[in-house]
């Protein structure tokens, strides 16, 4: 199972908080050993401010914590208090309905009036956006997200606003609010558009922490697989996945299997990047749609489907488990399954102009009757030019022009020998074009 993780290949590219979800899952996968991941989170808690996450896990491993990890406690407390004083006057400003409401839209004037009627300075507006960091550090994300907004509002230091963004977008991802964080993201990218940064190395780096933040979004919000593709296939982003970040292709595999029929234009250009990119990345996923799209081999696609429902459920992002009325249920995965053999079923009927429906209720284990129901409704569905011959127990595709079609032809040209169709035992060749 661990074959396919790849939480090593994305931890370099999140905020250290955001790894320990992931952390919770590999836990409760049970793929590595549990001390390893346990040591694994003493590692980054040491890096953020939440000392008592750390001496809990590190008294779970050893029975007792070192007196550095109670030295660093004390620390932090010091640090928290020292740094709270310093934001006090503008945090009390800020939690006053009645002084808020003198601030206006445009920032000049805010800071002379906070200065001249509050003796609020730059001073203190910097200690509001350490302070809020400060508590993001110590897991207080709901306080640090409030704070590192209003700094945004207030600052004119552009660059401690943009930092501002990403401390923001990450505490609503950990509050999983994740209209909120949709919201921010959205918020960042145009930022990101318009930012002059420092050399076109960073630019890239802001843009492959971008995508895979967005991975928490688009997994969590109904219509996030159509704003995932939008977004990594757009030719910037697109670029950085082929050169920086061969793994994301997972995630827009998996989002054009289930959401194919939005985007149908988009799929072809997708296809010839997975397969440009086969000696870099590949997975189950990418492997099923290049063996239904590219090389029309159908009992491949079933085999990778399998393993496509192992890499799923082991997957953070895929394989999140919800809660339906007290039932575990995989949603993700459910819909993945139902869109691919749904996509192997259209596929096959393009090319083939005959289909047994005995032979397919015996490859679908169905009986007969709801074999025939099935694709009844999948004709329908899929508004396929297809005809059920129920005297023959057929069906019978109408002439098709499509270009799936055009390029089976041209493919199996020469292809005379391979096995492409779904059982050997159906005597049909392939349809000559009328
Ligand atoms: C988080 O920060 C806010 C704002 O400072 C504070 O009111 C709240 O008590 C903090 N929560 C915790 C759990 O420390
Ligand atoms: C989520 O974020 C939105 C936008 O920032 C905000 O309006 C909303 O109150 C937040 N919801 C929760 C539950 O925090
Ligand atoms: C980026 O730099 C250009 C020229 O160097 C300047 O005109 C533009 O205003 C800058 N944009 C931002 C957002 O700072
Ligand atoms: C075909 O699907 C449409 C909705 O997509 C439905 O209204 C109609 O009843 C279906 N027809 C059959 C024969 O199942
Ligand atoms: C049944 O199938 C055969 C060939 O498979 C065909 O010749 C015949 O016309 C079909 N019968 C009907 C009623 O379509």
């Amino acid at each position: 199972m661990a074959q396919f993780d790849q939480t090593l290949k994305i931890a370099p590219f999140l905020d250290r908080h955001l790894v320990f979800p992931l952390l919770e899952f590999l836990q409760d996968k049970g793929i590595y050993p549990n001390d390893q991941i346990l040591k694994a989170k003493i590692e980054l808690l040491a890096k953020t401010n939440m000392v008592d996450y750390m001496m809990d896990i590190h008294r779970s491993l050893y029975d007792e914590v070192p007196k550095e990890m109670m030295d660093r406690r004390a620390e932090v407390v010091n640090r928290l208090k020292a740094l709270e004083d310093l934001a006090a006057p503008l945090i009390a400003f800020l939690q006053n309905p009645q002084m808020t409401a003198e601030l206006k839209p445009e920032r000049q004037a805010n800071l002379q009036m906070l200065h001249d009627r509050y003796q609020i300075g730059p001073e203190h507006i910097d200690a509001l956006y350490q302070y809020a960091k400060f508590q993001f550090e110590c897991g207080n994300y709901s306080g640090a997200a409030d704070f590192l907004y209003q700094y945004r509002t207030l600052t004119i230091n552009s660059e401690k606003a943009y930092s501002a963004m990403w401390g923001k977008f990450a505490a609503e991802i950990l509050m999983q609010n994740w209209s909120g964080a949709e919201y921010e993201l959205g918020k960042l990218k145009e930022a990101m558009d318009s930012k002059n940064f420092s050399s076109p190395l960073v630019q890239v780096q802001n843009r492959v922490w971008l995508m895979h933040w967005s991975l928490f979004v688009y997994f969590n919000l109904e219509s996030g697989r159509h704003s995932l593709i939008d977004l990594f296939m757009n030719d910037r982003y697109l670029h950085v996945i082929q050169t920086h970040a061969h793994h994301l292709l997972r995630y827009l595999a998996a989002a054009f299997v289930v959401c194919k029929r939005k985007h149908r234009g988009n799929i072809k250009d997708f296809i010839k990047v997975i397969q440009q990119e086969h000696h870099t990345y590949r997975d189950p996923i990418t492997e099923f749609l290049e063996c239904l799209y590219v090389n029309y081999d159908f009992e491949g696609a079933q085999r990778k489907l399998q393993e496509c429902e192992d890499l799923i459920l082991n997957d953070f992002f895929l394989g999140r488990p919800e809660t339906d009325n007290g039932y575990i249920v995989y949603k993700f995965r459910d819909e993945f399954l139902e869109n691919a053999r749904l996509a192997m079923f259209e596929t096959y009927c393009k090319i083939h102009q005959r289909i047994d429906i005995g032979m397919l209720s015996d490859k679908l284990h169905m009986n007969y009757d709801d074999a025939e129901r099935w694709i009844a409704n999948l004709i329908n569905f899929s508004r396929l030019d297809a005809k059920i011959d129920s005297k023959n127990g057929t069906v019978v595709m109408g002439v098709q022009h499509t270009d799936v079609y055009e390029q089976a032809i041209e493919r199996t040209k020469p292809l005379a020998t391979r096995t492409y169709v779904l059982a050997r035992n159906i005597a049909e060749n392939l349809p000559v074009r009328a």
